[in-house]
């Protein structure tokens, strides 16, 4: 499909051959960026990079030093710690108002999550500096997802009607505070310590540790760091409350998991991520719900031409910007049979890789820009959900589940998600 909104043209694709041949094309591998955007510091941060010696800097430091599998297991026990505390928040709910309403658990899990990676720091949401990020992060996604005229027509953008860019600018002083002090703190911290894989060693020291050549200014590491937290939160939440709503809705399944699981972790000790390898039917749920709700369905794959490339037969000018319907492609009967049936058992009868090389199911996108946080997000997910799913069993809640979506920066659930959660052992 093609169409133009202002001065900007649009291709999207819905079907996997087309789409693979955006992702995995050299010439789509740079970025539309957004004015908002650009006035929140992301042009230099690895999603809005262009396409370049800088973006692939950024790639290799965090590849190696964030996203790696070593270093993403090296924080199983913050992980772990944090999946342990939404048990303990749910029991709280439970006894409290007899339902759980598991948005806010979730994204402050994940925000900590990424915090304390990240960061090395996590934080009380209800005060002081805790509560001041979140009042960052809430205006941000804000702004983010805000349709913006003056990103099509130039007058508008320059008129700034909207007032995004006004809105942008004293978000940002805020940010640059709130970031340079944590990077202030670390340097105090680290004096002259280079970088080693050990554990607890977070982001910023490893970025702080860089040698001269690959050294990032101030600024521009205020830009990366920032980037993460915004990518890495709401993505994370977000799936898993919609995973918690399918195991609402579908009771059977539900057991089916928790049986796996009984057989696998004992229930005198804690979930693993060791444990995650051998619950195949928990992965396969996670995959059936990135299949039937991926979280990032249009916008955050939006990827730009830089010269003019045929796709599927027709020839994209420069400076198109292309998308990919992920959503469409995983809803459609020409790739999956009873595509609207929440059914976790296909994964089992057939693998199916989620990482990028099989575009009927690619929630991470693909080819050089592909989501590098896809591993660290997934061992969050399955963990905390194997975590979950030990501790409660899961019931509808009397206005039962309502599936109806919401497209922000994400595809959200439009009604925050409310259950009842009852302990599974005493
Ligand atoms: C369920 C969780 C997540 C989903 C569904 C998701 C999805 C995506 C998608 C669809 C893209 C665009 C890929 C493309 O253009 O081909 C992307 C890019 C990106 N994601 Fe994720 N993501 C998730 C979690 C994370 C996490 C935890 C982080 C980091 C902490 C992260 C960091 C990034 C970054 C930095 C990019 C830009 C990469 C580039 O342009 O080079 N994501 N993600």
């Amino acid at each position: 499909m093609a169409f133009s909104v202002g001065l900007t043209r649009f291709i999207v694709s819905s079907h996997p051959k087309t789409a693979k041949e955006i992702l995995s094309s050299p010439a789509f591998a740079d970025r539309p960026i957004k004015e908002s955007a650009y006035e929140l510091l992301f042009n230099r941060a690895m999603g809005f990079a262009p396409f370049g010696d800088y973006w692939r800097n950024l790639r290799r430091i965090s590849s190696t030093y964030l996203f790696s599998p070593r270093r993403v297991s090296s924080f199983e026990k913050q992980r772990s710690e944090i999946g342990e505390g939404m048990v303990r928040d749910m029991k709280r709910m439970m006894e409290r108002n007899g339902v759980v309403e598991v948005r806010r658990m979730l994204h402050y899990g994940s925000l900590n999550n990424i915090m304390l990676t990240v960061f090395g720091k996590k934080f009380d949401f209800a005060k002081d500096e805790g509560l001041e990020l979140e009042l960052i992060l809430k205006e941000g996604y804000e702004l983010l997802g805000i349709f913006n005229w003056g990103d099509h027509l130039p007058l508008l953008g320059w008129l700034d009607l909207q007032g995004v860019r006004r809105r942008c600018r004293t978000l940002v002083a805020k940010v640059n505070v709130f970031v340079k002090k944590i990077i202030d703190e670390h340097k105090r911290r680290a004096n002259g310590v280079g970088i080693d894989e050990g554990e607890g060693e977070d982001f910023v020291d490893v970025l702080l540790g860089l040698e001269e050549k690959d050294r990032l200014s101030e600024s521009d590491m205020v830009a990366v760091l920032w980037e993460m937290i915004f990518r890495g939160t709401d993505t994370v939440a977000i799936l898993l409350e919609w995973t918690l709503a399918r195991m609402v809705l579908h009771p059977d399944i539900q057991s089916k998991a928790q049986v796996e699981i009984d057989s696998v972790v004992d229930s005198s000790r804690p979930v693993l991520d060791s444990d995650i390898q051998r619950l195949p039917y928990l992965q396969s749920i996670v995959k059936e719900t990135l299949r039937m709700h991926p979280p990032g369905p249009l916008l955050s794959w939006a990827r730009l031409a830089i010269h003019d490339v045929p796709v599927d037969g027709h020839m994209i000018p420069a400076g198109t910007t292309a998308m990919v319907n992920m959503w469409a492609i995983t809803h459609d009967e020409c790739n999956w049979a009873e595509p609207n049936k929440f059914n976790p058992d296909r994964f089992i009868d057939e693998d199916v890789n989620i990482l990028g090389s099989d575009l009927r199911l690619a929630p991470f996108g693909s080819g050089k820009r592909v989501c590098p946080g896809k591993t660290m997000a997934l061992a969050a997910v399955h963990l905390w959900l194997a975590q979950l799913l030990k501790s409660f069993k899961l019931l509808p809640s009397r206005n039962g589940v309502d599936l109806s979506e919401c497209l922000k920066m994400s595809l959200e659930m439009k009604n925050p998600l409310v259950c009842v959660a009852v302990p599974r052992f005493e």
